[in-house]
């Protein structure tokens, strides 16, 4: 078969400490089932290549990641050393672009963020009915919010105006929202497998197995929840069998901590959900175990991206303290993407997953450093 190839890039702060990790589970899975897959290292997008190159990533950097199959990102953004306020240089706009442009150059249009509170996870809502929660949360990835259109008009003095444009296209709109529907049908069909099935009250009273909640703030920002709003009922006239539901932004804040579990899957704007997906990483047992992907559905020949949600956590960097386990699940997630292309990578994602899934129900709760943590999921794996 084809072998696949994927572009590390471990980054700065905690970064470079779960990759490692990743990697180990990486080669692990590769000698047990001869997989398919390669893999380089690339000391960029980071702060230490800035100190040395005085740019974040080389000018080329796009291109010579097209060749790849996947992207697989520690975390990004490093303030320099704690001790040392002078190296506090690189402000996130610059230290962190790359995040932005790797998605917008690779049409990464999707942004998954699944929040499941595991066995093992941390439950940080106090009723117990959180151990149901299980949802799929769909960031929009490519426009809205994060077109970073505007700028600052008579800046620094007493009439300065800062203006920040959005910008939301039909067209976003009704893949981002076909996407979450397409996501809820496969969702439903995995729980009716595992005789797990839920229930969500659907159009005329008839009860639905699966769920598609968008989000907006329709009753501020009229010209883009509208379109959000017309667009959703017309692609859901296609999935008959899935409920739909519409919540503000604000109001979905209040009901993720009042009742999670009553979610599904969830779609939001590229803003709205970076903010509902910090929220949700808490709700299934925090940063530490959150995956996320920035995935290209349908251009073959662009690689995803596949980063954890949490970033590069300066403040225990270097120690050996980070939870890997947010990045080992990002990773399987990466395999399972790519087999796509090839089932064998598929099926060492599912390993990947039940065997991070399976230290987290054994040990989660106790004191562990990232070896300790990494350690325990690579002798699942032997
Ligand atoms: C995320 C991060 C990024 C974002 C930042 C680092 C630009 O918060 O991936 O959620 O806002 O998308
Ligand atoms: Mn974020």
């Amino acid at each position: 078969p084809q072998t696949l190839r994927i572009a590390v890039m471990p980054g700065d702060g905690i970064g470079p400490e779960v990759v490692s990790e990743a990697v180990h589970c990486l080669e692990s899975l590769r000698e047990k089932h001869q997989l398919p897959i390669e893999w380089t290292r690339f000391p960029w997008p980071s702060h230490a290549w800035h100190e040395q190159y005085g740019e974040v990533m080389p000018e080329d950097a796009l291109s010579q990641l097209e060749q790849y199959d996947a992207i697989l990102l520690g975390a990004l953004g490093d303030p320099g050393p704690m001790d040392d306020p002078e190296r506090y240089l690189l402000p996130d706009s610059v230290s962190l672009a790359p995040l932005l442009q790797m998605r917008k150059g690779f049409d990464q249009w999707v942004c998954e963020r699944p929040a499941r509170l595991l066995p093992g996870a941390r439950q940080y809502l106090a009723d117990d009915r959180a151990r149901d929660i299980d949802m799929l949360v769909i960031r929009e990835n490519s426009e809205g919010e994060y077109v970073g259109q505007g700028g600052r008009l008579r800046q620094g003095t007493e009439h300065e105006v800062a203006t920040q444009m959005e910008v939301f296209t039909r067209r976003g709109a009704e893949r981002i929202i076909r996407y979450g529907f397409e996501q809820a049908r496969l969702r439903a069909e995995a729980r009716r497998g595992d005789g797990k099935q839920r229930k969500f009250p659907g159009r005329g009273g008839k009860l639905c197995e699966s769920q598609v909640c968008v989000i907006t703030k329709r009753n501020a920002l009229r010209y883009w929840g509208d379109m959000y709003t017309e667009v959703f009922e017309e692609i859901a006239r296609d999935y008959p069998d899935v409920a739909t539901h519409h919540e503000l932004i604000d109001a979905a804040c209040m009901k993720f901590v009042q009742a999670p579990w009553t979610f599904d899957v969830v779609v939001a704007s590229n803003l709205q959900g970076d903010i509902l997906t910090d929220l949700a990483a808490v709700l299934s047992g925090g940063m530490g175990v959150a995956p996320s992907c920035n995935l290209n559905p349908d251009d073959p020949d662009m690689p995803s991206m596949f980063e954890p949600t949490h970033g590069s956590a300066p403040d225990i960097a270097g120690q050996g303290l980070a939870d890997p386990t947010a990045m080992l699940f990002t990773t399987a997630r990466m395999l399972e993407w790519l087999g796509r292309r090839e089932p064998l990578l598929a099926k060492a994602g599912r390993e990947l997953y039940d065997a991070v899934a399976a230290d987290l129900a054994q040990n989660g709760g106790t004191r562990r450093d990232t070896r300790d943590i990494a350690d325990s999921v690579l002798n699942r794996l032997k």
